[in-house]
C-alpha cells in the first residue's frame, strides 16, 4: 500500500484523461485560458499501464476526470480496462453531465461504479450564465437515467456569490425526492483566478449552520470518505455535503493522489510541481513505476498550507476539471 511519511494510505487515484473542455465555466476558465492547444495527452496503452502500476501499490479506486473526460471517443474502453485491472473496485467519473443521457448505459456496461456530475445551478438560466451552455435539462435528465441504474449519483455546485437562501431552498426541495448527494464546494483560489476568487468565494459556513438548525445530521466519516462533510435527512431522499478546503484539518483525512492527462503526477491538488512519469508508461516498465511511485511519495507535504496564505498554485485548472 502507498503510505507517506505522515501514515496517510493512498487508495485512490484521480486521473485527468484531457484538458479539454465544451463547457467554459466561469471558475474554472478565466480569460485567456486556451484548452484545446496541446492534446498530447496519455493514450489508452499509457492509462492501462499507470493504473495497473497502482492497483499493484494498492489503489483501489480510479476516479476519471478532465477537463471534460467524456469528450474522449475511447472513455468506455478506459473505464472497462480500469475495470478489468485487479484489485480495482471502483471506477468513478467526474463530468459535467452533457454526454449523459446518450452514453451512461454504455459507461456503466463498461464499469462505472460511482458518478460525479458538476451542475451548479438548477436554474436555467443561471446555468447557462455560469457554463455558458443551456444544458441544464440535458444534464438533469442524464441524472435521472443515470439513477435509474442504481449507480451512486453526487452532484457538485461551486458555491459561488451571490448564493441565496431561494438557491439552497431549491436545492433542498430536489433532494427531498432524489437520492444523491449534493455537495456544495467553496471555490478554491488557482494561479489564475485571483480577481474572481476575490469577488465571489463564499464561506460554506453560513449554509452548515442552517442545515444544523432545520436538523441535518452529520454523517460518521469513514477511513476511506472524500473531502466532503455530509448530512442526510430523515426527509429526504438525498443527502447534502460541504466541501470546504480551507477549513482547518482538511488534509488529515487526504486518501488520493493525482495524475495529470498528461502523465504528471501530482501529490497534492495544490501542488504546482508535476513529477514526469510518462517515460515509465510503456510495456515492461511496470517495477521501474511502481519503484518511482514509492520514492515521489517520499515528497508528500502534511497540508496545502492554503489557510496560511500560500497561493503557489498555478495547474489546478487542469487538475480540478468537471
Ligand atoms: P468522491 O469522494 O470519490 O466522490 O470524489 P471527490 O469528491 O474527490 O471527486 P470530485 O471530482 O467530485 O471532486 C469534488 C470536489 O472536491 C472538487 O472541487 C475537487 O477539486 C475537490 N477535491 C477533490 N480532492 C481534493 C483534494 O485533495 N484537495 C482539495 N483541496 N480539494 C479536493
Ligand atoms: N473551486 C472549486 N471547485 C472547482 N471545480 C472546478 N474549479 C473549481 C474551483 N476553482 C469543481 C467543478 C467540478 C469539480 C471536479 O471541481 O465544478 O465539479
Ligand atoms: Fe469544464 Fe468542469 Fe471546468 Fe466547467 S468546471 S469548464 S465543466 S472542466
Amino acid at each position: 500500500m502507498l503510505q507517506d511519511n505522515f501514515g496517510r494510505r493512498f487508495h485512490y487515484l484521480r486521473l485527468s484523461i484531457t484538458e479539454v473542455c465544451n463547457f467554459r465555466c466561469t471558475y474554472c476558465l478565466p480569460e485567456g485560458y486556451q484548452c484545446d492547444g496541446d492534446r498530447d495527452f496519455l493514450s489508452l496503452e499509457e492509462i492501462t499501464h499507470l493504473v495497473q502500476a497502482f492497483a499493484a501499490l494498492g489503489t483501489s479506486k480510479i476516479r476519471l476526470t478532465g477537463g471534460e473526460p467524456s469528450l474522449r471517443k475511447d472513455l468506455s474502453q478506459i473505464i472497462e480496462r480500469c475495470a478489468a485491472t485487479d484489485g480495482i473496485r471502483q471506477v468513478a467519473l467526474t463530468t459535467n453531465g452533457f454526454k449523459l443521457p446518450q452514453m451512461i448505459d454504455s459507461w456503466i456496461d463498461a464499469g462505472l461504479t460511482r458518478l460525479n456530475v458538476s451542475l451548479d445551478s438548477l436554474d436555467p438560466r443561471q446555468f447557462q450564465a455560469i457554463t455558458g451552455h443551456d444544458k441544464l435539462s440535458t444534464v438533469l435528465s442524464g441524472i435521472d437515467k443515470a439513477l435509474s441504474r442504481r449507480i451512486s449519483v453526487k452532484v457538485n455546485s461551486v458555491l459561488l456569490k451571490p448564493y441565496s437562501e431561494g438557491m439552497l431552498n431549491q436545492a433542498l426541495s430536489w433532494l427531498k425526492d432524489n437520492p444523491v448527494t449534493l455537495r456544495l464546494i467553496e471555490l478554491m483560489q488557482t494561479g489564475d483566478n485571483q480577481a474572481f476568487f476575490n469577488a465571489n468565494h463564499l464561506s460554506g459556513q453560513p449554509i452548515k449552520n442552517r442545515l444544523l438548525a432545520e436538523g441535518w445530521i452529520p454523517v460518521v466519516r469513514d477511513r476511506t470518505a472524500g473531502p466532503a462533510q455530509e448530512f442526510s435527512h430523515p426527509g429526504y431522499a438525498g443527502r447534502i455535503g460541504l466541501i470546504m478546503p480551507y477549513s482547518r484539518n482538511f488534509c488529515t483525512s487526504c486518501n488520493r493522489l493525482r495524475v495529470s492527462a498528461k502523465g504528471n503526477l501530482h501529490l497534492c491538488l495544490f501542488a504546482d510541481k508535476g513529477l514526469p512519469l510518462k517515460h515509465l508508461l510503456s510495456q515492461g516498465q511496470g517495477d521501474a513505476l511502481q519503484a518511482r511511485l514509492r520514492s515521489l511519495l517520499a515528497d508528500k507535504q502534511a497540508s496545502h498550507w492554503l489557510d496560511k496564505g500560500y497561493t503557489g498554485a498555478t495547474q489546478q485548472l487542469a487538475m480540478l476539471g468537471g
